[in-house]
Formats: structure tokens, sequence, C-alpha cells
């Protein structure tokens, strides 16, 4: 299946807007790379860009081994001719043709034979889940049926490259989470390159092997989900990715430990801070990696809770750290209450700190840091510190020492 590659690719529509900005982009071949960002950040420009609907400024994009768009070279390939499946978030299906004429319509104009073409619709449906309703109008089906139906529309075609844009944003959670599921097992089984766009950082996170996250038409990271979640290159991409939003706690650098107050957030040995002693920074602790304590200790700061918030499977408190407040995932002490006064300790896996301008100044010892559009950043790696998993949480608990 065909990489996507953009080069240098920019759009500006009417007067100075720049919608994107030099994106340089290789997208993997079989990968399920989602494009992600706050609205109005590029997302769907970009998707318009590959798909050949709408012409850059500048640049050139590469599918698989062609050339579709090169200023230089004069060249652009129609949307029709570039390979590719395309699902928008409003999915125009015919409402007066049943589901197995909505799906067999492609095949039919590029006079695919009846057999071939029932054999074919019958697979996508079944793939989908939608057999049951072939014979049926779309307009007699629920909000998520029809999206199966576009969804399986385009997939019949059998495209190297998928394009979605936003396709789910019109079902409620539930049925959502379970189109997520599916669409991340159709992707297995096609090994179709996917490009998905979405503003839903929850959605990207599950769905994706790879994430580009986009801001004011400017690419901020790509990697895999859980490095950028681990490793977030600049603090909007550390507050961007996570639910619930990253704590970002004002610091000093001091020996092995950035002081927060007094909460000391321990630098781990061979992790390599880019700021020297004294040097003011950010720390970005996730709420998993915050804990609290019943007694004081070193390096523990007094904090008091202003409110619990159990979820069902976890306990999320807001807890009052000097001029700041904080959000803690503890669920050792269920009996904490508003108003109770408590120790909060820090145990980042891996450590996030940000300079003056937002960017990763953390970074392991022996791993290069990547460049990115916004300055250097932090490292490239799918584990923490120690080859522990990311993300803190029970297990760096149940390492640490209390
Ligand atoms: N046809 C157009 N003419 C002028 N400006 C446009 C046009 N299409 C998009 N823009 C501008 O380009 C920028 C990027 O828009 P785009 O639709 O790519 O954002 P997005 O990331 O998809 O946002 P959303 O999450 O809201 O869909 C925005 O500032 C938008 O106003
Ligand atoms: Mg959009």
């Amino acid at each position: 299946m065909p990489a996507i590659e953009l080069r240098r690719v920019l759009k500006r529509f009417s007067g100075d807007s720049v919608a994107v900005r030099d994106l340089d982009l290789t997208i993997p071949d079989g990968s399920f790379t989602t494009l992600l960002g706050p609205s109005g950040c590029g997302k769907t420009t970009t998707l318009r860009m590959v798909a050949g609907l709408e012409m850059p400024t500048d640049g050139t994009i590469v599918i698989g081994d062609r050339t579709v768009f090169s200023l230089e070279q004069g060249r652009s390939v129609p949307p029709s001719k570039r390979g590719l499946g395309l699902v928008f978030q409003s999915y125009a299906l015919w409402p007066h043709l049943t589901v197995r004429q909505n799906i067999a319509f492609g095949l039919e104009v590029q006079r695919v034979g009846k057999a071939e073409t029932t054999t074919r619709v019958e697979e996508v449906a079944a793939a989908l889940q939608i057999e049951a309703y072939l014979e049926r109008y779309t307009s007699e089906l629920s909000g998520g049926q029809q999206q199966r139906v576009a969804i399986a529309r385009v997939l019949v075609m059998r495209p190297g490259v998928l394009l979605l844009d936003e396709p789910l944003s019109n079902l409620d959670a539930t049925l959502r989470m379970d189109m997520r599921a599916e669409l991340k097992r159709l992707h297995h089984e096609t090994g179709a390159t996917v490009v998905y766009v979405t503003h839903d950082q929850l959605e990207a996170l599950t769905m994706s092997t790879h994430i580009a996250l986009m801001r004011e038409g400017v690419l901020q990271q790509f990697a895999p989900p859980l490095e950028l979640y681990a490793h977030p290159a600049n603090r909007f991409a550390a507050d961007f990715l996570g639910n619930p939003r990253i704590n970002l706690v004002p610091g000093l650098v001091d020996d092995g430990a950035i002081a927060c107050g007094a909460l000391r957030v321990p630098v781990a040995p061979g992790t390599h801070l880019d700021a020297g002693r004294g040097a003011p920074v950010t720390v970005g602790l996730r709420s998993e990696e915050l804990w609290l304590e019943r007694e004081d200790g070193p390096g523990r700061a007094a904090a008091r809770i202003s409110s619990v918030l159990p979820t069902g499977a976890d306990w999320y408190y807001r807890v009052a750290l000097g001029n700041d407040a904080v959000t803690v995932r503890d669920d050792r002490y269920t009996d904490l209450r508003e108003g109770d006064d408590v120790w909060l300790v820090a145990t980042p896996n891996p450590l996030k700190a940000f300079d003056a301008d937002g960017r990763s100044c953390t970074a392991a010892a022996g791993r290069e840091a990547p460049s990115s559009p916004v300055g250097p950043t932090a490292e490239l790696a799918g584990e923490g510190i120690d080859g522990r998993p990311v993300g803190g949480g029970r297990a760096a608990r149940e390492g640490a020492t209390s």
C-alpha cells in the first residue's frame, strides 16, 4: 500500500491567512495516521490537498511512487486518478437507492461485471455487518448504519489509500466507540494506508498507529500515540493529549529534582535535562503521575483536597497546591474528603519539562532529540525511562518508594 509524502506543502487561501504552513510529513504505507488538532488548524485542508480537492499554493505531494502534485513540475493529478477512497463527515448516500445499490454504484460506473459486483458488495457488507440491510433504502437506516454504508461504498472500491474526515462525529458516544473498534479492525484487514482527521484526542490515541499533531497550520509533532503521550515535543502537545488535562506546574531546576514549591519532582538518573540549575521550567505531570499520602515525607508537598471526583473506575481529586490546582488520579484512599489535608507526591514517568518558549527540555541520555518545526524537542522513544512503560500509574507507584 502506498505511503504519502508531503514536502513543503503550503496552502494560502485568499489574503494572508495560511491554512497549512510548510508541511513536511511522510505518512508510512499501511499506517493509520491521524491528523489531530484544534478546530481550524488545517486538518481538512491537508486531507483535501492529498485528495486533490484543494490545490496547494506550493510544495509537492507524492502517493506511492507517483507525484500527484508538484508546483515546480506543473503537475496536478485529478482526484479520481489518485487511487483514493474518501469518507467525509456528511456522507451523501442516495436515498432512492437501496444499500446494495449504493455500495455497488462505484463498481457499476467502473463497469465491473455483475457477478464480481455481487461478490464484492456482499464481502464488504459482511465486514461492516450490514448484510441484513442490503435491500433496504438508506433512509430506513440509523445514523450508524448509514455511516457504515458510506464506508462500505468506499471500501468496495479497494482503495490503497483511505481518507476519512471526522466520519464518526455525527454518531452518539456508544456508537462512536463501536465504530472506532470496527475501523481499526478494517484497517488491519485491508492493510490500506488510512489518513484520518479528528479533533478528538481520545479517538486519535485509541485508533492510530501514528498521530500528526497540528496547530495553526503548523505540524507540532509526528509520532505513535503513546510516544506523543509520553514525550510531547512541546507544551501544546502535552496539553492537547490526555484526559484529564496534564497538570502544568512552574518549578526551578535543582539537584536531582525540579522544585515546584515544596513538591520535588525527581529527575531520574539518565534523564537529560536541557536546563541548568536554577532555571525556571514548567513541569508537566499527568494525573496518574501524582499521588496522595496521609503523612509528610521527603519531597512531598502539603496540599488540600478541594474536590473528590469518582468516575466509577477511577478516583480523581482536585487538589490545591499553593496557588496552583492539580488533578490527581489515585484510588487507594477512597475515604478522603473535600477539605482534607494531604501530601502530594510526584512520580513522573518519564519526566516532562518545558522551557519558557514551551519547548520540551527533557530527553534521556544517549537518545537524540528529533527536530520539529517548533524547535528542539523531546526524544523519540516508545518507552519511559529505564524501559518502564509510559504513563506512570499503578506500575510506577508500586515501583516507587513511599
Ligand atoms: N475555502 C476556504 N477559504 C478560505 N479559508 C479557508 C477555506 N477552507 C479553510 N479555510 C481556513 O483555513 C484554516 C484551516 O481550515 P481547516 O478546515 O483545514 O481546519 P480543520 O483543522 O479541519 O478544522 P475543523 O476541526 O474545524 O474542521 C481555517 O482558518 C479556515 O478558516
Ligand atoms: Mg475539518
